[in-house]
């Protein structure tokens, strides 16, 4: 595995650098999660980067970041943004697309991206496609995992989070070595607020009504991948890179 990328210049925006910038590839992967909330996509985004060499982009994690702050080092937006996610409601888009922009030269890493939990709406996707555009990037596939809503209520309840690293963990499924303790930095592992029984509620609402159309949207396009992620998270990430050997993306017959 390789050394992890510290992902400065994702996580703070602006002209931050990575201390560890990715390492450049012949052929960058240009990739996106979707699924519902715990459905699994960090822990394959872990194991995909890891891999295949590029940098997990994930808009939680900047929210989750920008929590650490001083009152008087976050900005407005940042601080409504906070009030959102710790109800597990969507951030609106026009907070979540300056994140973005602030960070274009991410999208043009030479070692690739894949980016997870963004986008989250249409108009987020949309907005997505003209920054590529603009950028002469192109998405090469939609990775969509599925699962059955039980099986992601139990992967949400028993998630344990690294405070300092973001690794993640599972109390049964993938517990840490040392109980409460990282595996790869030995920060101490947290509950996230958002995994809470109600605010799981209203993200899965969120997900249904905002986030499922964009397997429509994606499909349309020829860019969906669907993976089943049902299984321990090595056989989903197997799963994954042969459904990326074979991309032919589902069109709406599949
Ligand atoms: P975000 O951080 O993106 O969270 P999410 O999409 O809700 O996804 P999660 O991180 O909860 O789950 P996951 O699928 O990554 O699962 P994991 O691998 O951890 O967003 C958080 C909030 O930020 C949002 O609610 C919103 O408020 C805001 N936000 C972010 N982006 C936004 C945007 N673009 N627009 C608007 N608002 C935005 O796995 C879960 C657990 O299961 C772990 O414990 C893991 O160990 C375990 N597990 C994983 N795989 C397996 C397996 N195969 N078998 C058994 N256990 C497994």
């Amino acid at each position: 595995m390789s050394e992890k990328n510290d992902r400065a210049s994702w996580i703070k925006g602006g002209q931050a650098k990575c201390c560890i910038p990715a390492i450049p590839q012949s052929k960058p992967r240009r990739l996106v999660l979707l699924g519902a909330p715990g459905v699994g996509k960090g822990t394959q985004a872990e194991l995909l980067c890891a891999g295949l060499g590029m940098c997990q982009l994930s808009t939680g994690d900047v929210f989750r970041a920008a929590k650490c702050l001083s009152e008087e080092e976050r900005s407005p937006a940042i601080k409504d943004a906070l009030g959102y996610m710790k109800r597990g409601e969507l951030v609106p888009d026009s907070t979540v697309l300056n994140l973005l922009r602030e960070r274009t030269q991410c999208l043009n890493c030479g070692g690739g991206f894949l980016l997870d939990g963004f986008p989250r709406t249409v108009p987020q996707a949309e907005a997505l496609g003209a920054l590529l555009e603009s950028e002469q990037l192109k998405l090469e596939a939609v990775l969509n995992y599925d699962l059955p809503i039980e099986t992601i209520v139990h992967r949400l309840s028993g998630r344990r989070t690294c405070a300092d690293c973001k690794a993640v963990f599972h109390v049964t499924t993938r517990p840490p070595r040392v109980g409460g303790v990282c595996d790869h930095c030995a920060g101490s592992l947290v509950q996230r607020e958002d995994d809470r029984a109600e605010a799981v509620r209203v993200r899965m609402e969120a997900y249904d009504r905002s986030t499922k159309p964009l397997i429509e949207y994606y499909r349309e396009r020829g860019l969906l991948l669907t993976i089943p992620a049902d299984g321990k998270p090595e056989e989903i990430y197997h799963r994954t890179l042969a459904a990326l050997a074979v991309a032919q993306p589902q069109t709406a017959a599949t």
